[in-house]
């Protein structure tokens, strides 16, 4: 997933090596930096032990909540959080989720101690650590959290507008809950198919078709079609000039394809 992101859809924003070292935290008025060493010493680092879908194994790490940081800045209920790595990946994630601390779920930034390093990333061509930030997620039963959410090499978290506030007519009514595969869905179709995608006319992405308007595929396609569309159309019909990618189960798990067609499926009822 990382790879095809950060070739298609994440801006490059490049930082520098010393800013490799600190953490940003920024809101839309000001920005602190945080070293290793003063993130260890924080009182709200403790030990996390996590499901790693990074590293595929169980990891304890030292770590600090995400909503314990949210706490020093300003973010408002429908903000996200652009979370970037020294790698340029890019990923805004939904504040609301970064705040949680439910038995369910819960985000920790881990922190790696030069006494302590972390093994290299399994497909790390340096053979790099996920270090020395990394967005661990604490969960269970029916919580998903997308693996793109778990940022390794993270540089930066900063709160920004929701893509919702720029374009409404992909949101979602506020009683469904911030877990709910409905609101993955909506944060995968923003995050994968608004690069060439627009819903009801809204999003910049113009390479295929309007999801949304005048008929949403839900409408047209048979569920099972429809998802084996988005894993790889070329399984439902081809043809030379066809342009839309597959996407590998790595790019885009069954999961998301299941999440997506739910929040099709959600703004075809709820027009
Ligand atoms: C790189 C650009 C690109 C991305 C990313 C992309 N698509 Fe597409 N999509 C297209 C293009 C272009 C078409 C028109 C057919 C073609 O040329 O392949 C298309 C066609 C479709 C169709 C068929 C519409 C119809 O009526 O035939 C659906 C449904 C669809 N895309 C959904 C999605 C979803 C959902 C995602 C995100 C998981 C996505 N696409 C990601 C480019 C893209």
């Amino acid at each position: 997933m990382r790879h095809l992101l950060a070739l298609t859809i994440v801006c490059a924003v490049s930082l520098g090596t010393a800013a490799a070292q600190t953490l940003s935290l920024a809101d839309r008025q000001s920005s602190k930096r945080y070293t290793v060493q003063e993130l260890l010493a924080d009182p709200a680092t403790r030990d996390v032990t996590v499901d790693d879908v990074v590293y595929r194994r169980t990891m304890t790490y030292r770590a600090i909540p995400t909503a314990e940081l949210l706490k020093r800045v300003a973010a408002g209920d429908d903000d996200y959080v652009q979370a970037r790595a020294t790698d340029n990946f890019s990923i805004a994630i939904p504040a609301q989720l970064l705040e949680l601390a439910t038995a369910d779920t819960e985000a920790f930034v881990a922190i790696e101690s030069p006494a302590a390093p972390w093994p290299a990333l399994p497909r790390d061509k340096e053979r790099k650590s996920a270090g020395p930030f990394y967005i661990v997620w604490r969960t269970s039963g029916a919580a998903r959290i997308s693996s793109e959410y778990w940022v390794y090499k993270l540089a930066a978290l900063t709160v920004t507008d929701s893509p919702i506030k720029r374009w409404p007519a992909l949101g979602v009514e506020a009683s469904v809950p911030a877990t709910d595969p409905i609101r993955r869905g909506l944060d995968r179709f923003v995050a994968v198919c608004m690069a060439c995608h627009r819903f009801k006319g809204e999003g910049e992405g113009t390479q295929g078709p309007d999801l949304g308007m005048p008929m949403n595929p839900v409408d047209y396609f048979q569920p099972e079609a429809l998802r084996k569309l988005l894993r790889d159309p070329r399984s439902v019909r081809h043809w030379p000039e066809q342009k839309m990618p597959a996407f590998s189960a790595d790019a885009l798990s069954d999961a998301d394809i299941d999440a997506i067609v739910t929040w099709l499926s959600y703004k075809a009822k709820h027009r």
